[in-house]
């Protein structure tokens, strides 16, 4: 049988790893090497210093980029140095267009941080690509996206945007956290560049932070690495580490995450004392339809409104499997209050136009068996 490329779960276990040269070891050395000894004036092995490039992230990269398809890959501290980086390729006065409801850190970057360095953010509803066209400007640059967004769970349609980007020759980055390249391939859609918070799927088990950027064309090669040689906010290679190993099982970890998300979506749908629930895989999501046709599956990431914040903290008190914390896409169930927790920074008025509500609850669900999770859900919300 004749083979092109490989497939998914195949490139996730082998892309970038090749067995050491030197041992044969199968899994790639933690190179707990800050320098590497040349031979002669400018005659090296291609490493010279590990804020430059380091072997164990070199892995990592080359393996992210077979993932999502793209042709360059660099990884940063975090997902919000992710995102920094991202912003370094623009210049004063340049403008970006991005989804109005975002991760509310993304949103306290650009609105605290970067408008002092004169970039200029414009925030629309990005699930009408029709916004997208009317909010460009001669300066626009880049438009970043989230799909779907954290925590309203809202979809834009990837390939829309991509193609108004284009036409006007701006750059399209798509924010692939809440899917991970297993059920969403924002490249294959016409994406420019794709990013990540690494900490979350991608590393699937809550030990450690990362964020990645995955380019398309030699000049995103070029501007990342030379942010990570300038700003030096790489990652560790021990992270690097740790994060091949959680993607090698990324595609049996998404496919239980799918199964179990579908599960805990379709109880919640069915309680009385849940008002809403937000979550792309039930039918009567308003972009259901886009879901099923841009991702290949619908994730384990859930957002339902229990009216009040008594409400919402009475249940996240009372839940015992399901922990109270941040953050997302680990093997166990997280569970949040997005109004006080991941958007706290947006502000009332922001949270009140993105429909975050006192009451809603965030949860991501873990690959527990779903059995236990739903029990845990059931004992809590009798407490409401
Ligand atoms: C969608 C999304 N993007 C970016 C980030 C920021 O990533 P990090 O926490 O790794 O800096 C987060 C964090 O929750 C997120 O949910």
């Amino acid at each position: 049988m004749s083979h092109s490329k490989p497939g998914f779960a195949t490139r996730a276990i082998h892309a970038g790893q090749s067995p050491d040269p030197l041992t044969g070891a199968v899994n790639v050395p933690i190179y707990a090497s800050s320098t590497y000894v040349q031979e002669e004036i400018g005659h090296h092995k291609g490493y010279e210093y590990s804020r430059v490039s380091n072997p164990t992230r070199t892995a990592l990269e080359q393996n992210l980029a077979a993932l999502e398809g793209g042709t360059s890959g660099h990884v940063f501290g975090s997902g919000m140095a992710a995102i920094t980086a991202l912003c370094t390729m623009m210049k004063t006065g340049d403008h970006i267009v991005c989804s109005d409801n975002m991760y509310g850190g993304t949103t306290r970057l650009f609105n605290q941080v970067l408008v002092n360095y004169g970039l200029e953010f414009t925030y629309v509803d990005t699930s009408v690509a029709e916004n997208v066209a009317r909010a460009l400007r001669p300066q626009t640059k880049l438009v970043h996206i989230e799909t779907p967004t954290n925590p309203m769970m809202g979809l834009t349609d990837i390939r829309a945007v991509a193609d108004i980007c284009h036409a006007h020759k701006v750059d399209l980055s798509v924010d692939n956290t809440f899917m991970s390249p297993y059920f969403q391939q924002p490249i294959a859609l016409g994406a420019d560049i794709v990013m990540h918070s690494t900490t979350k799927f991608l590393n699937g088990h809550s030990d450690g932070l990362g964020g990645v950027l995955i380019g398309t064309r030699p000049e995103h090669a070029e501007t990342f690495a030379f942010v990570q040689k300038c700003t030096g906010g790489i990652l560790s290679p021990f992270e690097c580490w740790l994060l091949l190993r959680g993607v090698k099982t990324l595609p049996v970890r998404m496919r239980q995450h799918d199964e179990n998300g579908r599960a805990v979506a379709t109880w919640l749908s069915r309680q009385k004392k849940v008002q809403k629930v937000f979550y792309p895989g039930l039918a009567d999501h308003p972009q259901h339809a886009l879901a099923c046709k841009q991702m290949t599956g619908f994730g384990s990431m859930i957002s339902f409104d229990l009216g009040s914040q008594d409400a919402a903290n009475r249940l996240l008190k009372s839940v015992t499997l399901c922990a109270l914390a941040e953050s997302l896409g680990g093997v166990e169930t997280l569970i949040s209050h997005p109004a006080t927790m991941t958007h706290a920074a947006i502000g009332v008025e922001g949270r009140r136009k993105l429909g975050i509500t006192d009451g809603l609850v965030r949860i991501s669900v873990g690959i527990e068996d779903v059995q236990d999770i739903l029990a845990d859900l059931e004992q809590a919300l009798a407490k409401v």
